[in-house]
């Protein structure tokens, strides 16, 4: 491996990428993450991200001013999150979300409630979801609290071509609380959005605007129905899409270290957060920062709706 240091301000660095899974993931080594790189190898970063959509680096030891600009390698780096939570980011840090164990505890009463249980692409109750996201943990358990991500690519290819014409012509509406909140709304969940309800409408297949990959567009986290099909028909075609889209065959998980780092293409792939912790007395504390996001474009034409809620844009710089 080479590595070409040009000034302490652009670094030029020769990755190296190890896959760790069939389909999706691999493990970044040969760079130092409080570097600031140079274009070269911020494209380098990009290229790997949108081959293998889930990016892993290790013994990364850095602060929240070098996640936000590693983050920014990737795009246009958003607030924490577009419902505010302002008291879960770092004093002077409004891009960086701390999602702390502890936290999650004692905001809801239980952890039961909180989205991030369900399989979910992050925040896709946006009409312009995060591009991409980025997860830094810190205080991360010895064992136990892996994080698996899954390929929407590999599970539209593996539907019949048939079904994928079909689906193809859908729309799906997104929202906080998912298929919970299809129907109705005023009950527990809706309580957190009821101030800024954030509503929109995706295309079941996505084209994902850098690789042209068609990619399955729904999530347990966030998507509450299908449009144009009754109730029991929605609910039939979501039951088999969410078992297609958390095929373990498709999936990386991925161990927490102490400074470890991930990276993930939130358009190309789906996550669940740890189930394993709940019984246990552990404390998790990571770090997420999130990349500005375009709006879904589908097959033929199709593109998003928004049908409550603003887009989520990166704040301008001063
Ligand atoms: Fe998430």
């Amino acid at each position: 491996m080479t590595a070409v240091i040009n000034t302490r301000e652009s670094v030029s660095t020769t990755l190296s990428v190890e896959p760790i899974a069939g389909y999706i993931g691999a493990e970044v080594s040969g760079v130092n993450l409080a570097d600031a790189f140079d274009e070269r190898t911020q494209q380098a970063l990009r290229d790997a991200l949108y081959e293998y959509k889930v990016l892993f680096f290790r013994d990364q030891k850095i602060d929240h001013a070098q996640q936000i600009r590693f983050t920014s390698y990737f795009g246009p780096v958003t607030d924490a999150h577009p419902l505010g939570y302002t008291d879960k980011s770092p004093a002077d840090y409004p891009e960086v979300l701390e999602v702390d164990s502890r936290t999650y505890a004692s905001r809801s009463g239980s952890r039961k409630y909180s989205y991030a249980n369900f399989w979910h692409q992050d925040v896709t109750a946006l009409v312009n979801p995060p591009a991409v996201t980025v997860l830094r943990g810190e205080l991360v358990p010895e064992v136990g609290g892996d994080t698996t991500w899954a390929d929407l690519g590999a599970a539209y290819d593996n539907l019949p071509s048939s079904l994928q014409r079909f689906l193809e012509g859908l729309y799906a509406e997104n929202r906080f609380g998912g298929r919970e909140k299809r129907w109705e709304s005023g009950s527990e969940s809706e309580a957190v959005t009821s101030e800024t309800p954030i509503i929109s409408e995706h295309p079941v297949i996505r084209v994902h605007p850098v690789t042209g990959q068609r990619l399955i567009y729904v999530n347990p986290g966030f998507t509450s129905r299908i449009l144009g099909v009754s109730p029991s028909q929605s609910d039939r075609i979501l039951d088999l899409l969410f078992a297609e889209i958390t095929n373990p065959a498709i999936t990386v998980r991925v161990r927490w270290t102490p400074d470890s780092i991930g990276v993930w293409d939130n358009r190309a792939t789906i996550h669940q957060a740890p189930t394993d912790l709940d019984h246990l007395d552990v404390v998790r504390v990571l770090h997420r920062t999130t990349v500005e996001g375009d709006v879904p474009q589908g097959v033929n034409g199709l593109q998003s709706r928004s049908i409550s809620g603003e887009p989520f844009f990166a704040r301008k710089s001063a």
